[in-house]
């Protein structure tokens, strides 16, 4: 976006809005020079808009390279999501460094042998992750896990899970949990899946069904491979170069650590010793982690990454922005937290950025 193009969708005067980045220390020699997105955004909460930038209107990335999926486990109480997501990181565990001792970060990657790219599970609780980030219009998941208990069958949860899914243009892949469990019944599951009218690729449909037992180790690597195929058609593809955006799946006060929040990268790579603005807080990335508690040195798109080095806890669904500057984290995360009401319900209002952000 050019000085002009803010100017004009600031309703102001372009001198004057010179003016105001020249005090920010943002000067602009001409106004068809570009504007950082942090500077849009200051000049825009200065002057009583509240920016949003609109992602869906921005024009693909020339150097797009294709990206790890993120993917939701979702399901009716009991369902056994925990117990698919625990064999699933231990697969992960497993693959990766012997002794590794896995946290809870809220995200984990898991690589399939002899698979380039890697999927991204989310580790929070599936209904909650996925409100607080729907609510925000900020959509982090690719595809939903959603489990059916074979011993169970299709309750209202289940339901409401997929309603979710289908509400947020979220694919989705059918978990036939508990197959191994007294009673289960694969068939009848799958009557009941087809009588809510999903089109099962039984039926001529593209819903995968994978049959599961997570606690014997059973159908984990199906159900990887079906959600790598479900990935391979959404053609999943993101650039690496620019600056990360990301949002924050979970976040809390490690005891020796401070604030910690985990993040999955969008698009662009996110570097330990950037500065940041995530949400109302702001800090420095001083150390990134995985979810074995390995240090990493960058996290790229679809890769989930605990962040070290923040001042305040963000919220599920914040976004990440990277800055310049300390100085720069701070003004932006103040004129925020100066209108933190506002803000945290911007994503769903139109705004100045976005029809300017489609040209940038
Ligand atoms: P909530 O988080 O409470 O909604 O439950 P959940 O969906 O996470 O289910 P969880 O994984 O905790 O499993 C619920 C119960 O089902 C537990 O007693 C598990 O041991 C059992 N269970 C989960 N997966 C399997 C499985 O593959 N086979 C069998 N037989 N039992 C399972
Ligand atoms: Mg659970």
């Amino acid at each position: 976006m050019t000085v002009k193009q803010l100017a004009s969708g600031l309703g102001m005067d372009v001198a004057k809005l010179m003016a105001s980045m020249a005090e920010a220390g943002d000067a602009a020699s001409t106004e068809e020079e570009r504007v950082p997105l942090d500077t849009a955004e200051l000049m825009a909460l200065e002057y009583n808009h509240i920016p949003t930038v609109d992602k869906t209107s921005r024009a693909p990335d020339l150097d797009a390279e294709p990206r790890s999926a993120v993917v939701t486990v979702m399901g009716h109480v009991d369902h056994g999501k925990t117990t698919l997501l625990d064999a699933l990181r231990s697969t992960a565990v497993a693959a990766g460094e012997a002794g590794g001792i896995t946290q809870h970060i809220g995200a984990f990657e898991v690589v399939m042998p002899g698979s380039k790219t890697a999927l991204t599970f989310l580790d929070t609780p599936g209904h909650a992750a996925f409100s607080a980030m729907r609510a925000r219009g900020a959509a982090v998941t690719d595809i939903a896990v959603v489990v059916v208990a074979a011993d169970d069958g299709v309750m209202p949860q289940t339901k409401e899970a997929l309603r979710h899914a289908k509400s947020a243009g979220v694919p989705v892949v059918i978990g036939l949990t508990k197959c191994d469990a007294p009673g289960a019944d694969t068939q009848k599951c799958i009557n009941q899946l087809l009588a809510e009218g999903l089109p099962l690729e039984e039926a001529g449909g593209d819903i995968q069904v994978v049959e599961l037992a997570a606690a014997k180790g059973k159908g984990l690597a199906e159900l990887e491979e079906a959600l790598h195929l479900q990935a391979e058609m959404m053609e999943l593809k993101a650039s690496k170069s620019c600056d990360a955006e990301g949002l924050v799946v979970e976040a809390k006060v490690d005891r020796t650590q401070g604030p910690a929040a985990t993040v999955v990268v969008k698009r662009g790579t996110l570097r330990a010793g950037q500065y940041v603005v995530i949400g109302t807080e702001h800090g420095r990335v001083r150390a990134l982690r995985d979810a074995a508690g390995k240090p990493l040195k960058h996290a790229g798109p679809g890769q989930p990454a605990e962040i070290i080095g923040l001042r305040g806890v963000p919220h599920a669904g914040d976004e990440l922005m990277v800055v310049s500057s300390e100085e720069r984290a701070r003004l932006v995360s103040q004129a925020r937290t100066n209108k933190a009401v506002e803000f945290r319900h911007a994503q769903s209002h139109e705004s100045i950025l976005e029809a300017s952000s489609a040209s940038d």
